[in-house]
């Protein structure tokens, strides 16, 4: 095969040589515009994960990449005058540089050809060609040339970046924090040889602009982020090498990062297959420090299916199916590609807001926690598997926090398991079984269903217990079996349940109440959920007179009196409920529900004072809040649910999300509970594990209010992560505790917490579950 490699970067020389090992007969040229010792930039880093497969394919290569590079397991954040530590991170550092001439030399032993100094103007001018490898980098003008065929998504981010070098020496993976005037700057720093270190300066754009960067040519560059980070560098020099640059060109040393993703990877021209590889299909941040570790892998890849091509086809004569091998290859990487690109960008997202969200917010230890796992991948018990001193040290600072007493020798709580207040409410651990609908009350009135349901749960090792949504009025029902409190004999019911909890375990009660406006009247949950009731429907109030299906009734605009004669219903319920017990209440303004209809610009299009500006389409729902909030009694807590994001153009977004919790923690609410959507029957959620924490993140951070975490949420190692890096106070669990009462005692057993108890009737099952668990896991 006739193969042509456009771009000498670590994709297009890896490749040559993988491919020229595979079959000496194959012609390869690799095309650079560059001389062989010059490229920009410094070191890069990937993991020993990556050394181990490239071991598996190229020996050779990965002896001389094994003899160059620095390896280290340590990562080092300096943040406030602190310094932490933490090992077992295991990453390999090389040159950029030396990399590549590696690379260049095995081409060169294996009898790829290297062509320098040449710029390739088109695939075009590598007729013989079978198969052009588009190894051109992120301005890769191959991909340019067939955008109507790649169909590349680039997304221009916005932190501005410098790619530096120093001759300062550290022993480990270090970021630094630098506060300024006018916000927060950090430096990714890691040594790749014995005399250089590389030393990424990264802040947001509006700092770069006020700190006058914009203006400053990479001389003046260099000399502020000496400054800036001197008492780490010591006195040694900041260096760039950034030739490819206009030395005098202002703010051009400064780059935004780019995420590029394709849609298409390969395409034919005509006479030749061309195929996109490396930073030229797809990138990743550098806070991830994988895009070398892809280009690579693309290699490999390519590679393996070529070889797996010839052994299933010696009949072709040894001639590959090359469009066939080109679409497994873009089917097979693009799944990992694309894990790994959303990782990237959580860790990316977390340097762009960490000035704004946690340098000011977040305690040292509490930063630490939340930088090492920013990208969502590593979790607290992987934490675990890298440092356990580190984590066990961290455990006994947060147990200790949360006013758990943890003596020396003794094993300190995970995070999941330590205690939480508000007002005069401690719940015993950090587990919340979510509100959920049963649709099984008559006339509103709870009963031994629900006494078993919820009695099963507290039992079970949740923190605190919520109803489903309990409504306030007959006709603020979704369906004719949920649950209500507008009158004694539904408030005595409930009184039985909490009552039960109370006596029988540690567990906290909490009530939702709520009114399902336009989406009420509808059938039960497991019948046509949303659908109107064959028969006894009942009218409708909304925000604004719109339907919500295509068969839903349309609802009645309502009116200030309706406003006042429903605030009364909040008000009379929060009393009844303050009789039955409740240890909080939780106000539903999500899930487009009455409430929430009039916080979301879909749903409310009102013209007058409650319509229009998020102050305004707040300002009812605030009105229930001051008035429910005066009914309840002082010491217990209020929580406010809010669809944080409508999934919807023309929506709520986290953006109004933080807005409207601002709002609510000025009137008095005590913890806002972040969910998402549901607002609107044609919204678009994009759903995942824990998809919607970073919601309760920002609004903890950013708004300075507790929050809960909800969705997706299943396992104990998601819960400690979630509390520990702070993106929530509490975690909300509502399906898993549909598939398990005893879902928190279970999870307690399963990350071997033995702290928690068990009602003493079940002590003989703990024994046995605990046991089998242990058997199982050896
Ligand atoms: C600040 C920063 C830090 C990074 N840190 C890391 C890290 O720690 N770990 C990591 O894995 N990755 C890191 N990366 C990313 C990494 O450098 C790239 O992902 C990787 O180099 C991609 O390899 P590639 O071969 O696809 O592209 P490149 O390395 O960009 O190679 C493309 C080559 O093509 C050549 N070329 C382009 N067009 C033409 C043309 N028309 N004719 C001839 N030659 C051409 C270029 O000169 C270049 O040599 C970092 C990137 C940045 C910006
Ligand atoms: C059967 C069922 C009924 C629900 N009813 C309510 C409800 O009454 N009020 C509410 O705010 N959320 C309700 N939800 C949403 C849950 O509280 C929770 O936010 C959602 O299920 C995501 O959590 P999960 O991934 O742990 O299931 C309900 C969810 C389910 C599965």
């Amino acid at each position: 095969m006739r193969i042509v490699c456009i771009g000498g970067g670590p994709a297009g020389l890896y490749f040559a040589l993988l491919m020229k090992q595979l079959d000496p007969a194959h012609r390869i040229t690799v095309v650079e515009r560059n001389r062989p010792y010059d490229t920009f930039g410094w070191g890069v880093v990937f993991s020993d994960a990556t050394m181990e497969n490239m071991r598996q394919w190229d020996a050779e290569t990965a002896d001389a990449i094994e003899v160059a590079f620095n390896h280290w397991d340590d990562i080092e954040v300096h943040f406030k005058g602190r310094c932490i530590r933490s090992g077992g991170h295991g990453f390999v550092g090389i040159g950029r540089k030396q990399l590549l001439n590696i690379l260049q030399r095995r081409c060169e032993a294996l009898g790829v050809e290297l062509v320098f100094e040449t710029e390739a103007e088109s695939d075009a001018d590598y007729p013989d060609a079978d198969l052009v490898i588009a190894s051109d980098g992120i301005n890769s003008r191959i991909r340019q040339k067939y955008a109507d065929v790649f169909l590349p998504d680039i997304v221009a981010r916005p932190n501005r970046f410098i790619w530096l070098g120093t001759t300062r020496l550290f022993d480990a993976f270090n970021f630094l924090f630098e506060k300024t005037e006018h916000g927060w700057f950090q430096a990714h720093v890691y040594k790749f040889d014995d005399r250089t270190t590389t030393f990424i300066v990264e802040t947001p754009e509006h700092v770069w602009q006020a700190s006058g960067l914009d203006q400053a040519n990479v001389e003046q560059s260099i000399e502020f982020c000496e400054r800036l980070f001197a008492a780490h560098l010591q006195g040694h020099p900041l260096l760039s090498n950034a030739r490819h640059l206009d030395p005098l060109k202002r703010g051009s040393a400064w780059i935004n990062f780019q995420r590029v993703r394709c849609r298409q990877w390969h395409h034919f021209n005509g006479r030749s297959h061309v195929v996109l590889m490396g930073d030229a299909v797809h990138t990743a941040h550098f806070a991830i420090g994988s895009g070398t570790k892809l280009a690579l892998e693309d290699a490999i890849e390519l590679t393996r299916l070529f070889k797996e091509a010839r052994a299933a086809a010696p009949a072709a004569g040894g001639s590959e199916d090359i469009a066939g091998v080109l679409a497994k290859y873009q089917a097979a990487r693009e799944v990992d590609v694309l894990r790994l690109q959303n990782a990237a960008w959580n860790a990316m997202e977390w340097f762009e807001v960490v000035g704004a969200r946690y340098c000011d917010q977040l305690p040292p230890e509490q930063f630490m926690y939340s930088m090492l796992t920013r990208s969502q991948r590593i979790s607290h018990e992987n934490l675990r598997l890298r440092d356990a001193a580190w984590l066990e040290g961290y455990e006994r600072w947060f147990a200790q926090r949360a006013g758990v007493t943890v003596a020396e020798d003794a094993k300190p709580p995970s995070p999941m398991f330590t205690p939480f207040t508000l007002r005069g409410l401690t719940v015993p651990n950090r587990v919340v079984v979510s509100p959920m609908a049963m649709y099984s009350a008559a006339d509103g009135v709870p009963n031994d269903f629900h006494l078993v349901h919820f009695g099963a749960r507290a039992l079970g090792g949740a923190g605190l217990l919520y109803t489903e949504m309990t409504c306030v009025s007959s006709d603020a029902r979704i369906t004719p079996g949920c649950a209500g409190l507008w009158d004694d004999a539904q408030r005595d019911a409930w009184r039985r349940i909490v009552d039960f909890v109370h006596g029988h375990s540690g567990a906290k009660m909490g009530i939702q109440l709520g009114h399902a406006g336009r989406k009420g009247s509808t059938q039960l949950g497991w019948q046509r959920a949303d659908e109107p009731l064959d028969e006894g429907n009942w009218p409708l109030v909304s925000a604004s007179a719109i339907p919500y299906g295509p068969n839903s009734q349309t609802p009645r605009e309502m009116t200030r009196a309706d406003m006042d004669r429903i605030t009364a219903d909040f008000v009379a319920a929060t009393r009844r409920a303050a009789d039955a017990g409740f240890d909080i209440l939780e106000l539903h303004c999500a899930h487009g529900y009455l409430l929430s209809s009039f916080l979301s610009p879909l749903t409310n299009q009102r013209s007058d004072a409650y319509g229009g500006a998020v102050e305004n389409r707040a300002r009812w729902p605030l009105d229930v809040f001051a008035a429910i909030r005066a009914a309840w009694p002082p010491e217990r807590p209020i929580s406010v649910r809010l669809s944080c994001h409508d999934w919807f153009p023309g929506g709520n977004t986290a953006d109004d999300a933080v807005a409207i919790a601002r709002l609510f923690k000025a009137a008095g609410a005590d913890i806002i509970d972040c969910s998402s959507g549901q607002v609107v029957a044609e919204q678009k959620p994009v759903y995942g594990r824990m998809y919607q924490t970073p919601f309760a993140d920002r609004i903890r951070n950013e708004v300075g209010i507790p929050t809960v975490a909800v969705g997706a949420i299943f396992e104990a190692d998601h819960v400690n992560m979630v509390i520990a890096a702070g993106r929530a106070d509490l975690c909300a669990v509502a399906r898993p505790h549909l598939a398990d009462p005893a879902w928190t005692l279970h999870e307690a057993a399963r990350i071997g917490h033995d702290g928690i108890a068990w009602p003493a009737p079940y002590l003989s099952g703990r024994s046995q579950y605990e046991t089998n668990l242990k058997r199982a896991r050896t």
